[in-house]
């Protein structure tokens, strides 16, 4: 009987004390189960939760989705509070520079999209350019576009900086290679035969260059005596003026392919009568016109002058031209990106296909091909 007493009274302690007991333990590590089922809930560790806790950011980072970035950051001396809510948006890089470049980005004011698109789109040697340099505005909106050029990342810096020009406008020019004077780092072209050559003053062709299938333009249509093109370009434009007198406009071939030594005396007889900086607004240097290629043109009204911006002609030509091939190449209000005035005769063949892209995009053809 006092036996079974004293086992009444061991039951009776231990249902007081046993709760007690998982009270206190609850009370003591209370943070650490806390921290356990946050960790569980947000995908980061243990220790890294703890941090949270510690910095007073747990409430900010909760409602994110995990961020490797943030896990990774945190646990080095590069870890900065004040761009915490940028880290979480910074897709992880692995890569041993990562967190100091990182940094350093966020210090020139790039935000987490753009330092995603940097690393998404440059190399570390580009990277370094960004870092030498001032904030690129735009710098998502240019790395995503498909004429963005790794290789002018400086010059498209520079020439930002300080224009007021929307940024497609900026690359398109800094591609066409308008940072820098006229006739400067001029390339020259390969592909000499390709309808769709380049030549301006960035682009040149050979002294040497004659095409190979130059053709007459037909009597009927020709009132120059440069009258020879490129025989798909000559096919296109006899095609060109046989539509334009169905509509009963008359349209002539003034001045077609000129040799290389033709633009030679042409362009020296303007300096000498112009003076080189006038002459060059309306005359190519040899070399770098595109009467050279076969291709261009000057067209003739049915009054035997260069046709005008009054001109019925003009009128038919910049409504119809792009159908047969031919494209104006020196338009109004552009003359500081072609380099030349406007040029109301000048039309260059191109295939109606890219005519019909470039009529329609309303650039010039070295806007065109500078966005390709
Ligand atoms: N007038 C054009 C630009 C040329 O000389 O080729
Ligand atoms: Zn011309």
């Amino acid at each position: 009987m006092k036996k079974k007493k004293r086992k009444i009274s061991i039951k009776k302690t231990l249902r007081i004390f046993i709760p007690i007991i998982i009270i206190l333990l609850i009370i003591i590590n209370k943070n650490n189960i806390l921290y356990f089922y946050q960790s569980k809930t947000t995908n980061y560790k243990f220790n890294t939760i703890e941090k949270f806790h510690k910095l007073n950011i747990y409430n900010d980072i909760k409602s994110h989705k995990y961020s490797k970035t943030l896990e990774k950051i945190i646990n080095t001396k590069y870890y900065n509070k004040k761009y915490t809510s940028y880290y979480i948006n910074i897709d992880y890089q692995n890569n041993p520079n990562f967190f100091k470049t990182t940094n350093e980005l966020l210090a020139l004011k790039y935000n987490a999209k753009d330092i995603n698109n940097i690393y998404k789109y440059l190399d570390e040697l580009d990277i370094d350019i960004l870092l030498k340099n001032d904030y690129l505005k735009d710098i998502s909106n240019i790395l995503n576009l498909n004429y963005f050029h790794k290789e002018n990342l400086k010059r498209y810096i520079d020439f930002t900086k300080d224009s007021k020009e929307n940024y497609k406008d900026n690359i398109t020019y800094v591609n066409i290679g308008l940072d820098k004077d006229y006739y400067t780092d001029i390339v020259k072209e390969e592909n000499t035969d390709d309808i769709l050559i380049l030549v301006n003053k960035y682009h040149a062709l050979d002294s040497k260059y004659v095409p190979s299938d130059l053709e007459k333009i037909d009597k009927k249509y020709n009132r120059g005596n440069n009258n020879l093109m490129r025989k798909v370009a000559k096919e296109a434009f006899e095609k060109m003026c046989e539509a334009a007198l169905k509509d009963n406009i008359t349209i002539y071939s003034g001045s077609a392919y000129r040799s290389y030594n033709y633009q030679l005396s042409l362009y020296n007889r303007y300096v000498a009568a112009d003076g080189k900086k006038i002459a060059e607004t309306y005359a190519a240097r040899p070399g770098h016109s595109e009467h050279q290629t076969g291709l261009a043109t000057d067209i003739m009204n049915a009054k035997l002058e260069f046709i005008s911006g009054n001109d019925k002609e003009y009128t038919w030509l910049v409504n119809n031209s792009y159908k047969y091939g031919f494209i104006l190449r020196y338009p109004k209000g552009k003359e500081d990106i072609t380099g030349y005035m406007y040029e109301e005769w000048h039309y260059r063949y191109v295939g109606v296909d890219t005519a019909t892209k470039v009529y329609k995009s309303k650039l010039t053809y070295d806007e065109y091909i500078a966005r390709k």
